[in-house]
């Protein structure tokens, strides 16, 4: 059973190495990020969002998107509740699970470590990834993803409009949080919210921080080593 927690900055490279170590260890991805696109594209009336956005959001869809909208953070009682139920829906068969984008506040990060010593679950390895805001900024401009299936694609190889290499059915788009002046609030709301959680993280479980600059393939193979090491 292999349990972790994705750490780090917006445009870090999160939902990116998520899908690698996904596959790579059978592991179900729990990305709060894409749950609450799916209730904001409902608030937008999109009928099939509307069907996949956890029912006990659905009547905050609006609120949901207005706050997403602003590159703030969702409420925690909203975001911890959602994470209780996912986690408790998770198939045992599977080889464990990977947060990507929570916890992502001190509130957050305590009520994880209480739910997961309340019932049982196997400490989580906490992996972050830093990059330098710089290219961060530079990395978001250039993001088109999936409006069906959330696919990131990697910057130049795609334009605006194009179908999706991944399913085929969505068209890319750029992320509504993505314009420059909500980056940066996004990256000032991480570093004066989330970074904070880190230390609660570290109190409980192993750490391990990786450069998260470089080809993604090199990215993951330092991940993988990372994990590896005892
Ligand atoms: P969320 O979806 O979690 O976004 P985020 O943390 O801001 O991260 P991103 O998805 O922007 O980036 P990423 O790190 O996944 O990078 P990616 O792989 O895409 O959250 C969005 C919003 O939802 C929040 O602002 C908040 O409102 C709400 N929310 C979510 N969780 C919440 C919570 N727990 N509590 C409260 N509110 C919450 O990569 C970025 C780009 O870089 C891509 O184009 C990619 O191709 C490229 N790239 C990746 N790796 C590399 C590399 N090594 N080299 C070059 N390019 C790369």
């Amino acid at each position: 059973m292999l349990n972790l927690i994705l750490f780090g900055p917006p445009g870090s490279g999160k939902g990116t190495q998520a899908e690698r170590l996904v596959q790579r260890f059978s592991l179900e991805h729990v990305s709060t990020g894409n749950i609450l696109r799916l209730c904001r594209r409902a608030a937008a009336g999109d009928a099939a969002a509307r069907s996949d956005c956890p029912p006990a959001l659905l009547d905050q869809a609006d609120r949901i998107a207005a706050i997403m909208d602003r590159g703030e953070l969702v409420p925690d009682d909203l975001v911890l509740g959602l994470v209780g139920d996912v986690l408790a829906g998770i198939p045992a068969d599977r080889g464990g699970w990977l947060l990507d984008g929570f916890p992502r506040t001190v509130p957050q990060a305590e009520g994880l470590v209480a739910l997961i010593g309340e019932r049982g679950l196997a400490a989580p390895a906490v992996v972050v990834i830093e990059v330098p805001d710089a290219e961060i900024v530079r990395r978001l401009s250039g993001r088109l993803v999936c409006d069906r299936c959330q696919a990131v694609t990697v910057a130049g190889e795609h334009a605006e409009g194009d179908p999706c290499p991944a399913c085929g059915e969505g068209r890319l788009v750029v992320r509504d949080d993505d314009r420059p002046e909500t980056v940066r609030r996004r990256l000032a709301v991480y570093r004066a919210q989330t970074e904070p959680a880190l230390a609660v993280l570290r109190r409980h479980y192993r750490v391990v921080t990786v450069d998260g600059t470089g080809d993604p393939d090199a990215v993951a193979e330092r991940i993988a080593a990372g994990l590896a090491e005892r």
